[in-house]
């Protein structure tokens, strides 16, 4: 395992990240690190308070700080949905993991997603959000690989890990 390159997962809130992430960590007896997770470990609070207190800027220079250590600590390793936008953070996560985008359409991974935890969902009309979805797919689909996320979680990390493992 140590001598493969960490796994990255990305896309947008929602498509089942960190479920997969942990999925395919446990059948693949790897570790898991969830880069959210950790930023919260770190600041000792939850994201949407981060926001509020300190705003994005400050959440995303965290972000930013600790994309390494993720892809250190873990193989495989679950971004937040905005990880891999900034320049600098896609080319560290280029030069360092397998990228496999968890693929899935604006209707799905809303229904998936709990608003409460999720700051940059709060307070948007149907319309911004669907540009923010769409100003993000271009840098999405410059991942390694692309899975239909749509399907059972169970399913997604089985074919995720056999992309990862071979
Ligand atoms: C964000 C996604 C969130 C979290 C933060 C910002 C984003 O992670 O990092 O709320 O910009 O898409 P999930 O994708 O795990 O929800």
């Amino acid at each position: 395992m140590s001598e493969r390159r960490p796994l990255a997962l990305i896309g947008f809130m929602g498509s089942g990240k960190s479920t997969v992430g942990r999925l395919v960590a446990d059948a693949a007896g790897a570790t898991h690190v969830d880069l959210d997770d950790l930023i919260e470990e770190r600041e000792g609070m939850p994201i949407t308070a981060l926001f509020r207190a300190r705003g994005e800027d400050a959440f995303r220079a965290i972000e930013t700080e600790l994309l390494s250590t993720a892809l250190t600590a873990g193989h495989v390793v679950s971004l937040g949905g905005g990880a891999p936008l900034a320049e600098n953070n896609w080319t560290v996560i280029r030069a360092r993991a397998t990228s496999v985008w968890l693929e899935a359409p604006l209707e799905t991974v809303l229904e998936r997603c709990d608003v409460p935890t999720r700051p940059l969902l709060q307070g948007r009309s149907e319309e911004e959000l669907r540009r923010l979805f769409d100003s993000r797919l271009a840098r999405y689909g410059e991942a390694d690989h692309r899975i239909d996320a749509t399907r059972d979680p169970g399913v997604v990390a089985e074919e995720v890990l056999h992309l990862w493992l071979g």
